[in-house]
């Protein structure tokens, strides 16, 4: 695990702003890793780790429900460590997996050792579960079993579901175990060969593109199978106007749908193809400043659920190769909250509380993950951060192994200060 990190049977927080709270800034006193009290603790042991937050903001801690952590498989870029101190660094307590590894986590077996390699640090891994074995999409992979091991939803995420009657299965499954099947909407025959978005500025670069009905019609398929079967479905990295439409639609109807948008679909758009980068080749792809506006405000509204990076390392090998062959994803763990400062909070599309609803309870529901809460008796887990430093992307600072972000050199707004959980606790520098 990465320094900073220390473990403590007494903690005490100080001078840290709840938010939410209508009360200025409070010490919070953690024991055994629980929080035995709330207030001005003048009472505590004196062998105790202070954290003087002096007047930033403590919030539950922030859940990441879509991370690629790559092991097993890919250790070179990502593992459960370095991807979970990535998380802590960036805020998050928690981050759900996918399991498009190799080999792909589509078992009892795989699942178990997620957990297994995960225990110890700070960052709670939930694995996610491939929908079909081997992430081939012809069968449908153990589900019942996968839960009982303790996956907290099913995605063949990199890839569609594309066979109608399995997505169907999966959704009768969804139902009767209460977890969600997140399916990485594309129609692949439309997607095929693209790179970027397809639109004017692929068009004028001459780079093949990926038309947003490639997304949107896979969505309006499977919404059409979550009202013929009550199964639940997640709509992972939500990127375009017609895909919000269709979910808010369904949403309207009442049926079991929730979905997500990263913090790159909040922020860059298509035009940044000009610089012929691959660290801006992301599936599904950056889209236009219509699509942002969009985006926003459906988060605003409600009908996106929460945010999630879609942390996906890649090499510098594969990231450096020709852009048609490079592959699709960028790193996010590290730069979510300070891209959201940005583009969310200092835009006014939320306010502080609303975003970190958006990077706490609610992706926490979606995979019915225990809540965090700042209570006496509850078990400590906690972001502290401000929202006012200015800091310059540095991927070189980067815990993640990986360095293929879109964001190098860029200025964000807003600095994780640490996070606890139980009687883990992380500073940054
Ligand atoms: O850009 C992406 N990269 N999108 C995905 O859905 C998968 C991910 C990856 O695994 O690299």
């Amino acid at each position: 695990m990465a320094e900073n990190f220390s473990e403590h049977k007494s903690v005490l927080i100080k001078n840290g702003v709840i938010v939410g709270s209508k009360k200025p800034a409070v010490d919070i006193l953690i024991e055994n890793g629980v929080i035995k009290e709330i207030g001005n603790v003048t009472n505590h042991p004196t062998d105790i780790h202070i954290v003087d937050l002096k007047g930033a903001y403590v919030s539950p801690g922030w859940a990441d429900i879509h991370v690629h952590l790559r092991e097993p498989g890919r250790e070179d870029e990502e593992t459960i460590s370095s991807g979970s101190d990535a998380a802590m660094a960036g805020g998050f307590t928690a981050v759900c997996c996918m399991p498009n590894t190799n080999p792909p986590l589509d078992s009892e077996d795989m699942i178990t050792s997620i957990k297994e390699r995960a225990v110890g640090h700070l960052v709670k891994v939930y694995p996610i579960g491939t929908v079909s074995k081997e992430r081939k999409g012809e069968e449908l992979a153990e589900i019942g079993n996968m839960v009982e091991a303790g996956a907290v939803g099913f995605s063949d995420d990199g890839d569609p579901v594309y066979d109608d009657a399995l997505m169907r299965i999966a959704l009768e499954y969804s139902k009767m175990f209460g977890v969600p099947i997140v399916n990485h909407s594309e129609v692949r025959s439309l997607a095929k060969g693209g790179v970027m978005n397809e639109g004017a500025v692929s068009a004028r670069l001459g780079i093949p593109g990926i038309p947003s009905h490639a997304e949107d019609i896979m969505v309006a398929r499977d919404i059409r199978l979550i009202e013929l079967t009550n199964g639940r479905l997640h709509v992972p990295h939500i990127s375009s106007i017609e895909t919000l439409e269709l979910v808010r639609r369904a949403k309207a109807k009442g049926l079991a749908v929730t979905c997500e948008v990263t913090p790159h679909h909040l922020s860059l758009t298509d035009t940044n193809f000009e610089k012929f980068d691959a660290a801006y080749k992301v599936n599904p792809p950056l889209r236009t400043e219509e699509d942002i506006d969009a985006l926003r405000n459906g988060l605003a509204d409600g009908t996106i659920d929460c945010i999630a990076s879609d942390h996906a390392p890649h090499s510098p090998e594969e990231n450096e190769a020709d852009l048609l062959d490079a592959p699709f994803g960028l790193v996010g763990l590290e730069t979510a909250f300070g891209v959201c400062v940005v583009n969310l909070l200092d835009t006014k599309v939320l306010n502080l509380e609303q975003l970190i609803e958006k990077l706490s309870a609610a992706p926490r529901k979606i995979y019915n993950l225990p809540p965090a809460e700042i209570k006496v008796g509850k078990n400590a887990n906690m972001t502290f951060f401000d929202i006012t430093t200015e800091w310059k992307v540095d991927s070189s600072q980067f815990l993640s192994q990986s360095r293929n972000t879109p964001y190098e050199g860029m200025t964000l707004k807003g600095k994780v200060l640490g996070v606890v959980n139980g009687n883990k606790v992380y500073q940054a520098d």
